[in-house]
């Protein structure tokens, strides 16, 4: 234990180990049964008399917070709930930049929309935004990362390239032709997460005052991630078509945007996707506007019907668009692997921005992942996925036909997780996010999805994807319960 001790202060040492210890026992972390220093070692490590230990010791067991056994050592005993009084944090002492910040209304700081009653935790979280996790083989990532700490040893264990492990990145290009990209290796940078890309690409072509231009509505994370950097952000309406492309030009004069972020496929919230003379048109603006284009392309490949839309970048002739997806609807969030795959100076520029951020992504999950995602495994995944997901996209949109309350709309999607369901007039989902989460149901309300957060409240967003047709039909036969009840109310 490194207890810091004021050697010439006016508090006896063995008040300032009580002290120490008492405080660590009442916050926590110090957990019940833990094996503390015996006071020999302690008195060495500090470098002061054992007997100033045993006091300390002494008068903590006397209180039971401490309890010595022969021979084997000494342990913290199990607190009351609430631990010591006396050691909770007083707000009033932390430091003031610390209480200037927790009394800024910093706008990307999203309180909850709605407050979940205490106690209530949903047993169906349509809120979700994932695929199904019970759905990835665990045991084939046990045994990959078996595998791969056999072959690489502590190889595996170091920070590794800041743009990705090479064969990764070359299994990512391969991915990406297959459906449509033509991408080298070092066209690719690993990030983690997609999250981590559109960070990057935020920070490195965005100054605060500069304007983007994005979807209304759209990704709620990136939408909080532009205001956090403290820019202007204009939004583009979307109809099932997704964004409304022949409104850009006047917003791109008058705005001059260094930066139009857009979900093109299957959009997050809205399921929606844009269509191929959209997004030519939208490729050939950038061109001709000189603007960059972040097109993320979260759930592209899980198309259920309809033809495949060529990706934007794969439209792009003038190094305008920069593409980033992820591993995490497809296989899990937890790997955090994510990619972004542009060409030019930007790519460089990015991968330097990437190291600063966090050196490299995780070295050992990115060689367990290559294992994992041959070409042959991940198109058989994607396979069973989207016979899959189509089956739950059916169970929802029928059981929400048949259970919200009529005024109640919808757009069949034609892909990706998401159902987008508009409730009929003067229905709120942020009024009624509590009441479903007390019935054991969550869902995510509009308002997140919206730089004008009311604007979304006549909006929720559904996760058909994660769920079973039986878990469905239940959550959405209760939610529709709770929604007739509340117009009622
Ligand atoms: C549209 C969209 N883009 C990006 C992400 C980020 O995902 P990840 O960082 O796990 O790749 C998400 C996550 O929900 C998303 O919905």
């Amino acid at each position: 234990m490194r207890i810091p001790l004021e050697r010439s202060g006016a508090t006896p040492l063995y008040a300032q180990i009580e002290g120490f210890v008492r405080r660590a026992i009442g916050a926590g972390t110090l957990a019940a049964n833990t094996r503390i220093p015996s006071a020999r070692r302690l008195a060495g490590d500090l470098g002061i008399s054992r007997m100033t230990v045993e006091t300390a010791y002494a008068r903590l067991e006397a209180d039971g917070l401490l309890r010595r056994e022969t021979g084997s050592g000494t342990f913290v005993m199990r607190q009351r709930p609430g631990g010591d009084p006396a050691s909770a944090p007083a707000p009033a002492a932390w430091p003031r930049w610390q209480r200037d910040l927790a009394s800024r209304a910093l706008d990307w700081h999203r309180a909850p929309v709605a407050a979940a009653p205490v106690g209530a935790v949903a047993q169906i979280d349509f809120a979700a935004g994932g695929g199904d996790p019970r759905r990835f083989p665990l045991a084939d990532l046990r045994s990959e990362l078996r595998a791969v700490l056999q072959r690489d040893g502590r190889q595996a264990l170091h920070y590794g390239d800041a743009r990705g492990y090479e064969p990764l990145r070359r299994s990512v290009a391969e991915l990406l032709s297959v459906h449509g990209l033509q991408a080298a290796a070092d066209e690719v940078l690993i990030t983690s997460g997609s999250q981590q890309g559109i960070a990057l690409v935020a920070q490195l072509l965005l100054r605060p005052g500069d304007t983007v231009l994005v979807e209304r509505p759209t990704y709620a994370a990136a939408l909080d991630l532009f205001r956090a950097l403290g820019v202007r952000i204009v939004d583009v309406p979307l109809d099932h078509q997704g964004m409304q492309v022949e409104l850009l030009e006047p917003l791109l004069t008058r705005w001059q945007p260094k930066l139009i972020y857009t979900v093109p496929t299957f959009q997050n919230p809205s399921g929606s996707c844009m269509g191929s003379a959209q997004r030519r048109a939208l490729v050939a603006l950038a061109a001709r506007h000189d603007v960059a284009v972040l097109e993320d392309d979260f759930v592209g490949d899980l198309r259920y019907e309809g033809n495949a839309q060529p990706p934007l970048k794969a439209l792009d002739r003038s190094g305008n668009v920069i593409y980033v997806s992820t591993f995490s609807k497809m296989l899990t969030p937890g790997l955090r692997v994510g990619f972004v795959h542009a060409g030019g100076p930007v790519l460089e520029l990015l991968a330097g921005l990437k190291r600063l951020t966090d050196l490299a992504t995780s070295n050992l999950l990115q060689r367990a992942l290559h294992r994992h995602v041959s070409i042959g495994r991940y198109e058989a995944h994607l396979r069973r996925s989207r016979r899959l997901y189509l089956r739950r996209r059916d169970a929802m949109a029928r059981a929400v036909e048949c259970c919200f309350p009529p005024g109640s709309s919808f757009a069949l999607p034609a892909g990706g997780l998401f159902l987008w369901v508009g409730l009929p007039d003067g229905c709120s989902s942020s009024a009624l996010l509590p009441l479903a989460i007390r019935a054991g149901i969550s869902f995510a309300p509009g308002s997140e999805f919206f730089l004008d957060a009311p604007a979304g409240d006549r909006f929720l967003r559904l996760n058909f994807a994660a769920f079973t047709p039986e878990e469905i039909d239940c959550g959405i036969r209760e939610l529709g319960r709770v929604m007739v009840a509340a117009s009622r109310a």
